[in-house]
């Protein structure tokens, strides 16, 4: 059934929502009319594109809705702040961390439609907001705005969230005054969290052994040209060496319990990994690596298996495969990100194989990917290749290509480039390059 948030609706087969929440009763629902029967039972679905296949709905069930709901209190929010929510809501940082921590915490939340960095600190000096939810690419906006005067005077305290750069953390700081940072990592549908506290640049945590009881962890080692962990002769996986960068997996069991996707089975069996360090045991393979410090403090690595992030949202590579495919001059498209110094995650890249006596046709294909995805998974450069590489297993290789780039110096494969102003894929030249790099061409 379609529900709105209306109070009248002229479609009979629309439900309207207002009118029955403003008459509901305040009392908590009867246990016998609850449909929850424990903390296991799933509450909603949260659509994510994981790190594999297409976006599919993880599961969310109460105790993960309960954990991300403590995340404000434990970075040591309390009733008394003001949480300023600019994040989408289809996300869980937005919805489970910030709208179920401002209920868990009785907070007041001001909620703000859609992210605006010039209006970001006057609304918090406007509603007297005490704490920010952020990803790195909000930091960036906001230290990138002309200066103004007066921009430390807010009251925020503490900035919650992921993904900021050391540089950009760094300039945050100096810009906008004493505000305590605190990144925090987790996949929506995983059973792992890391946090605090400590404000150290750079980190999304630290771990010690306690932590390890509660959340049992560990890094292992991964071949790039494989595309999968590395196994050794007895066909168990290895750990790393602290500073060297490793798979995180996270245990699965009673007390870590993962709840899955909705629908195919197959989507949950993919992200688990068994007889990982011995017979019968099972991780959940968040497909992010990370580096463990001889502190013990975890960074945030790198990405791996087929998605990457782009303006703070997954993008799984095989969906925008699917869709370039569908062109009928295309044979085959291998879709990864490359890095671009001075932004975020990374750019959509697509190395394509045409079909045989066709041509590419630029004004189609961008027609194509701008009707058929959202505008952070178009891929910002394209490259045409005689033929695809293939792993040992038959996957497209990627290694190689993300790690080539988009510079039109060193590649003799034609490369095109969306050029968002013109609305057109344009021949990618050194001197388009330059603009790229220099910052002068808004990607
Ligand atoms: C913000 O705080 C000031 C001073 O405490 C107060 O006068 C003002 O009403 C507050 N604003 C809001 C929107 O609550
Ligand atoms: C987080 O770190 C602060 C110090 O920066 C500490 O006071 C607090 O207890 C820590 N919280 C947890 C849950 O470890």
């Amino acid at each position: 059934s379609v529900w709105i948030m209306t109070k009248d609706s002229s479609f009979p087969s629309v439900h309207t929502l207002l009118d029955k929440i403003e008459a509901a009763s305040e009392d908590p629902v009867p246990v016998n009319q609850r449909s929850a029967k424990n903390l296991k039972s799933s509450v909603l679905y949260i659509f994510t594109s994981g790190t594999t296949g297409l976006p599919k709905a993880a599961v969310i069930s109460h105790i993960q809705v309960l954990k991300g709901a403590a995340g404000l209190w434990a970075f040591g929010a309390t009733a008394e702040d003001i949480i300023y929510i600019t994040l989408p809501l289809y996300h869980s940082a937005a919805s489970l961390l910030g709208i179920g921590g401002c209920v868990e915490l009785g907070a007041t939340c001001v909620l703000k439609k859609k992210f605006s960095a010039s209006q970001f600190w006057s609304d918090c000096k406007k509603y007297n907001v005490t704490v920010i939810q952020y990803i790195g690419e909000l930091c960036r906006y906001l230290c990138s705005q002309p200066l103004r005067e007066g921009e430390k005077n807010h009251k925020v305290r503490l900035a919650v969230g992921n993904g900021v750069r050391n540089d950009v953390w760094r300039e945050f700081l100096n810009r906008f005054g004493a505000v305590k940072i605190c990144e925090f990592y987790g996949a929506t549908e995983g059973n792992i969290c890391f946090m605090n506290h400590t404000g150290k640049i750079g980190s999304v945590g630290r771990t010690n052994f306690f932590y390890k009881l509660f959340f049992p962890f560990d890094l292992i080692k991964y071949d790039f040209q494989k595309d999968e962990p590395v196994r050794n002769k007895y066909g168990w996986c290895e750990k790393v060496k602290k500073g060297e960068a490793g798979l995180l997996i996270s245990k699965v069991n009673a007390k870590n319990p993962f709840f899955g996707y909705a629908g195919n089975k197959r989507h949950t069996e993919k992200k688990l990994l068994c007889e990982v360090f011995k017979k019968g045991d099972l991780y959940f393979n968040t497909g992010d690596l990370m580096v463990q410090d001889h502190e013990n403090f975890l960074y945030f690595w790198d990405r791996i298996g087929d998605t990457f992030r782009w303006k703070g949202e997954n993008v799984a590579t095989t969906e925008v495969s699917d869709v370039i495919v569908m062109l009928d001059f295309i044979q085959e498209a291998n879709v990864y990100g490359v890095s671009v110094p001075d932004h975020e995650g990374k750019a959509g890249m697509a190395s394509l194989i045409l079909k045989q006596s066709t041509s590419l046709d630029l004004e189609q294909m961008y027609k194509q990917v701008v009707t058929y995805l959202p505008s952070y998974a178009c891929p910002l450069f394209l490259r045409v290749q005689e033929k695809m590489e293939m792993t040992g297993t038959f996957k497209q290789q990627k290694f190689r290509l993300v790690d080539e780039g988009f510079n039109p110096s060193t590649i003799t494969d034609p490369l095109y480039f969306l050029d968002s102003s013109k609305k057109a894929y344009v021949l990618l030249t050194k001197e388009v390059h330059e603009m790229i790099l220099s910052g002068k061409m808004k990607l």
